[in-house]
């Protein structure tokens, strides 16, 4: 059981928000009820988790559900998911977050290069050495999900970590759907396309300064934000949340919590008050003339790409 809104530190904590602001934020989740925070020992080469430890030590260790991953290269060249990988990563990501065990360990991307039961196998030793509660994958494709669950002895995902918003809906493709019959659930990232949904970007006009596009520590992954054609529709959601007395990042975030296969919604914070913004998505329910009227606006601007492995 976790929050149904979750804080993200992708880019942000330990890496391009200042510390100040970076606790500010995670004082102000746990202010207005969030519980699970997701972080991941590549997340600015550690420095995420290092943040992380620091600021949660003084916390009681059962207030928090905490999710990290491995699979990136990490600066020591440690990569992937073999069984060295799983053993050594996991050791360092405890160390830099200070605690004995992480509530859930997730594979942040499939390795083509290691068997699968190599992988499940080790994961299965450190859920049974008490270091990992649970275990979930990020983007991986159907069929190695679907592998991985079937494998007997081992212990098996309970979460999946899709890109998913209103833009970017591949996992209601096969995921999703195979998910809901494996007993796994969406916790799912980019909710607000990284702010694009939040309508501040606004078509013909200059990125606004202190937003994650313009950062240069943090915007470079950002090129939806310059489709102006993307912008225009964002813009006439204005009016279905306003109708609904929402902010756009309340419905951006209550839409993909419409499904019942997401568990939380992971978002980003550069500032605390855009956690309280967040979270106030949690227990908003939209009507069915409400989601139609979403995909009229975004048309063909709704992504359908699969998994990134
Ligand atoms: N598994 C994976 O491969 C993967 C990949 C990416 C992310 N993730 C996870 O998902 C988390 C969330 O990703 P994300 O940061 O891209 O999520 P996001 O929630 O879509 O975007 C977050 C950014 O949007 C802006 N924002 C947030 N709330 C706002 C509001 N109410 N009003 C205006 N602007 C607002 C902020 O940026 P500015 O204020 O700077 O503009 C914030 O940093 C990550 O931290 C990470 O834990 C996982």
């Amino acid at each position: 059981m976790v929050s149904e809104i979750s804080l993200g530190s992708w880019l942000t904590y330990g890496g391009g928000v200042g510390r100040e602001r970076a606790e500010a934020c995670v004082a102000k989740a746990f202010e207005v009820g969030i519980d699970f925070i997701d972080t991941a020992n590549v997340y600015s080469r550690g420095q995420a988790e290092e943040f992380l430890g620091e600021v949660l030590a003084d916390r009681p260790r059962d207030s928090y559900v905490l999710a990290t991953k491995l699979f990136w290269p990490m600066p020591d060249g440690g990569r992937d998911l073999s069984r060295e990988q799983v053993f050594t990563q996991l050791d360092a990501s405890l160390g830099r977050l200070r605690t004995d065990y992480v509530d859930l360990y997730q594979c942040h991307r499939y390795d083509w290069n290691t068997p699968l039961e190599e992988t499940m196998t080790a994961l299965t030793e450190v859920v049974r050495q008490g270091k990992v509660r649970y275990l979930g994958f990020s983007e991986w494709p159907e069929e190695k999900i679907r592998e991985a669950q079937a494998m007997a002895g081992v212990e098996h995902f309970v979460s999946s970590q899709p890109q998913y918003s209103m833009i970017w809906r591949g996992p209601e493709r096969d995921v999703i759907p195979a998910s809901r019959e494996l007993g796994i659930s969406q916790i799912v990232w980019s909710p607000l396309a990284q702010g694009v949904l939040t309508g501040k970007y606004k078509p013909g006009e200059p990125l606004p300064d202190g937003t994650r596009a313009t950062s240069d520590a943090m915007g470079g992954f950002m090129e939806r934000a310059l489709d102006e054609r993307l912008l225009e529709r964002v813009q006439q959601l204005r009016l279905v949340a306003d109708e609904l007395g929402l902010s756009m990042a309340q419905l951006a975030l209550a839409w993909v919590l419409r499904e019942e296969n997401v568990a939380s919604a992971i978002i980003g914070a550069s500032r605390p008050e855009q956690v309280s913004d967040n979270a106030a998505a949690s227990g908003v329910e939209l009507g069915a003339a409400t989601l139609e009227r979403i995909d009229e606006i975004l048309g063909d601007s709704v992504s359908w790409e699969g998994p990134a492995s």
